[in-house]
């Protein structure tokens, strides 16, 4: 089977890793990838939302199967755009169509689709500039804190909470007026939620799923879970506070509800679901849906699949998944990301990478390189993200910060204390 990976960062270089590693592959391609993903297969220089080049690129290397890592292509349709292509039309993509990606990229449809099938999530008002006054009046109504959410896609950075409400009303309104854009004339606010954060995943036929991993990301810049959010620090699975009992009523509260009411709205839904969500008093909310897996969540989850991840993907066309057999191993993976000094503000790129060939007990996943003249390069705010697997979190985290203090750029910068809270 040739195989092609879409997207550039530490989940495609995951994905890259653990596919190559399949019987079945036969090729694998990754566009654009990094300079990690170019040690599984080949690197194609192709944007991924340049669906018109994608095809001739499908074509070309007789594609079998197209599996998207970011969000953009699904919520621009690169689902759709195979499905009515005449020659496309039999290359699986695993992703969901433009329709069921609105999970992501449209927070009021994903509020409406939850308060539909009672799937627990926080109270919430949906406001354009026109019902500003409603909105206001909708925050008075509310405590400290506000949350305020660009309804569109904004780059990880849409979501705004703020303490004070004279702030909030002053907030809502630059975002309304345009602050991200077209993402931002509507904007959802919602009722705080305070508790633990944690993610599930889950791959979809459609009708069946298998339930990944867990797994907690660090989001925050500083230690402490301090400063400007970002991508993602760090994360790892298994979560502690994620047990059995808590786990059961995820299942049956929020990701059978889910997958059932796709079903019920007629959307075709074959690919990743990630599920943000938030303990609190030992009950599940959903904070958000993602339509892909996330990073660096990936660079903890897929490590702990036993058992082959192409032989799973192929099978979702088929709606076959039930079918393929597979276990998660009881080691806890732990992953540090080792970030360009600046991000996520201004950062430089170009960086000479040093110290990659004497890494011993961690899996290196390059989320931000390039390659040039034989040298691994920075080449984003997220550089690389340093996974091991250890029996618990002190073994993997010692791992990961061993091989995080040997690799070295200018101004690297990564948080010492991923895992230490759990
Ligand atoms: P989102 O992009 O929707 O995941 O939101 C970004 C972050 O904002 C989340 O990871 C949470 O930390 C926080 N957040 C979002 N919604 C809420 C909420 N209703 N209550 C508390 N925190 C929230
Ligand atoms: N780490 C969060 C995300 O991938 O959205």
């Amino acid at each position: 089977m040739n195989v092609l990976i879409l997207g550039s960062g530490g989940r495609e270089h995951t994905l890259a890793w653990k596919i190559a590693q399949s019987p079945l592959l036969t090729k694998l391609y990754i566009a654009p990838g990094n300079a990690g993903t170019k040690d599984f297969g080949t690197n194609l220089n192709l944007d991924p939302v340049n669906f018109e080049e994608l095809k001739q690129k499908t074509l070309d290397l007789s594609i079998n199967l197209v599996i998207v890592g970011p969000e953009d292509p699904l919520v621009k349709g690169v689902r759709d755009y195979f499905e009515s292509d005449k020659q496309l039309k039999n290359i699986p993509v695993i992703g969901p169509g433009k329709v069921g990606a609105q999970l992501e990229g449209s927070k009021e449809f994903a509020k409406k689709f939850m308060a539909k099938y009672q799937i627990p999530t926080a109270a919430y008002g949906t406001f354009t500039l026109e019902t500003y006054k409603e909105a206001c009046l909708f925050l008075d109504s509310l405590k400290a804190p506000y949350v305020l959410k660009a309804d569109g896609l904004a780059a990880g950075k849409g979501v705004i909470i703020l303490n004070n409400l004279d702030e909030a009303k002053s907030a809502l309104k630059t975002m309304l007026q345009g602050q991200f854009g077209q993402a931002s004339k509507k904007v959802v606010i919602e009722e705080f939620l305070d508790g633990i954060e944690v993610s599930y995943f889950v791959i979809t036929d459609g009708n069946h799923y298998v339930l990944l991993p867990e797994a907690k990301d660090y989001k925050r810049i500083g230690e402490k879970d301090t400063g400007l959010n970002t991508g993602g620090m760090g994360a790892v699975s298994p979560v502690p506070f994620a047990d059995k009992q808590f786990t059961q009523k995820v299942i049956e509260r929020i990701i059978e509800p889910t997958i059932s009411g796709l079903k019920n709205e007629q959307i075709t839904y074959q690919g990743f679901i990630f599920f943000g969500l938030i303990k609190v008093n030992n009950e599940p909310f959903v904070i958000e849906y993602n339509v892909r897996l996330g990073d660096p969540e990936t660079e903890v989850v897929i490590p702990r699949l036993d058992g082959d991840l192409l032989d799973l993907l192929a099978a979702v066309p088929n709606q076959k998944l039930h079918t393929v057999p597979f276990s998660i191993k009881p080691e806890t993976a732990l992953t540090v990301m080792i970030v360009s000094g600046g991000y996520p503000e201004a950062y430089e790129k170009g960086k000479t990478i040093e110290g990659l060939d004497n890494v011993k007990g961690s899996y290196v996943f390059h989320a931000g390189t390039s390659f040039k003249n034989n040298q691994v390069l920075t080449n984003g705010g997220r550089v690389l993200s340093i996974t091991s697997l250890g029996i618990s979190i002190n073994e993997a985290r010692e791992r990961s910060y061993r091989n995080a203090k040997i690799i070295n750029f200018d101004k690297k910068y990564y948080r010492t204390d991923i895992g230490s809270d759990l």
